[in-house]
């Protein structure tokens, strides 16, 4: 765009030099080629100080005959001009209107970009589902930490001091020696905590981690999770283990399970039993698989959450949720579950 040509004086009786200033006007309100453009050659040529509004500023100064005729030659003069511009402005309106339509169009049938959501674990859910399994039974919902100390995990829970769970080959001590502190081996540690932070009656669940010192290989992993179970109450019997767990199997693994139970020792139940599940739709054909062990709470256990065991009865249960996963999903090596690859959580849907 050429400078302005608004400088130049025009003498309101000279038709000529009016003219010729509408002309120039004429002619850059043409040329300007956008909006912002034309702003500036607008206000040269149309504002206070323009040739035009200067020359009718003059009109007032002249003698009644010449202020007629500069009167209406300034007048339509300025028309033109006005004119011109709104012209202009809305072409070049129009036309930033159908650029502003190209610039800024969304393809609606383009390509989106994927991005995966994450999901939760299935480990993870199977935990939730089995708490929602016992806190619609009127359970609740216990935990405690995975850093323990030893008399939770081992001595409150009648372990002699020689019992071989306690040697270095099991079991992760944390330095040094003198805190007492272990991985916790099992989750049976929430069970003295449980009895000791709530008032009785006592029904828990809890699922959480656990820490062994075992090589991962197809069936171990150092890192796994359980989930345990502990009710305290009056009269409680092994009937009530029995329909509780079975129960429990029955939602895990379909309506045709069945449970049986072996005798076993645990330290911390008297009498102790290896619980065995019937699992109808299991790979391969229906069977028995090893689930967890269970038991009737050592009166040991109630004394040293000063519990009168004459009074109080309870039951205690524990199972591993990877060997559960394994079982209800046929998953065969537990290697899957934790090297953490997504293509193995989405067989089992991302529920957030
Ligand atoms: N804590 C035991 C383990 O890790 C499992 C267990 C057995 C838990 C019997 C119990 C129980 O509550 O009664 O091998």
């Amino acid at each position: 765009m050429s400078e302005p040509t608004s400088s130049i004086e025009v003498d309101p009786t000279d038709e000529a030099g009016v003219t010729s200033a509408v002309e120039r006007a004429l002619a850059e309100i043409e040329t300007a080629s956008d909006l912002d453009e034309l702003k500036v050659v607008r206000l040269a040529h149309t504002g206070e100080k323009s040739p035009l509004a200067l020359a009718n500023r003059k009109i007032g100064g002249l003698d009644k005959a010449q202020k007629a005729v500069a009167g209406k030659l300034v007048g339509q003069a300025r028309g033109r001009v006005n004119k011109a511009v709104a012209a202009r402005t809305s072409v070049l309106e129009e036309e930033r209107d159908a650029r502003i339509l190209v610039d800024e169009a969304v393809d609606v049938t383009a390509a989106t970009r994927r991005t995966r959501l994450g999901g939760r674990h299935p480990l993870t859910n199977l935990m939730d589902r089995i708490g929602d399994v016992f806190v619609g039974m009127g359970w609740e919902i216990a935990d405690g930490p995975e850093l323990e100390h030893e008399w939770f995990n081992f001595d409150s829970l009648n372990f002699k001091p020689d019992h071989p769970a306690r040697q270095l080959q099991d079991t992760f001590f944390v330095d040094p020696p003198s805190s007492h502190l272990v991985m916790r081996t099992h989750t049976s540690p929430v069970q003295m905590r449980s009895l000791l932070e709530r008032e009785l009656p006592v029904y828990v669940v809890c699922p959480g981690k656990t820490y062994r010192t075992d090589e991962l290989d197809a069936t171990h992993t150092p890192v796994f999770h359980q989930v345990e179970g502990l009710a305290v109450d009056e009269g409680l019997s092994m009937a009530d283990l029995k329909g509780t767990l079975t129960h429990f199997a029955r939602v895990m693994f379909g309506e045709e399970a069945q449970i049986r139970l072996r005798p076993n020792y645990f330290p911390f139940t008297e009498p102790s039993a290896e619980l065995d599940v019937w699992h109808p739709t299991a790979k391969g054909g229906p069977r028995w698989i090893e689930w967890g062990g269970c038991g009737m709470v050592h009166p040991n256990v109630l004394r040293a959450a000063g519990i009168d065991p004459e009074r109080y009865s309870g039951f205690a249960f524990g199972m591993g949720i990877e060997r559960t996963l394994m079982f209800r999903n046929n998953v065969p090596d537990m290697h899957d579950m934790v090297e953490g690859d997504i293509r193995f959580s989405e067989h089992f849907g991302m529920e957030i």
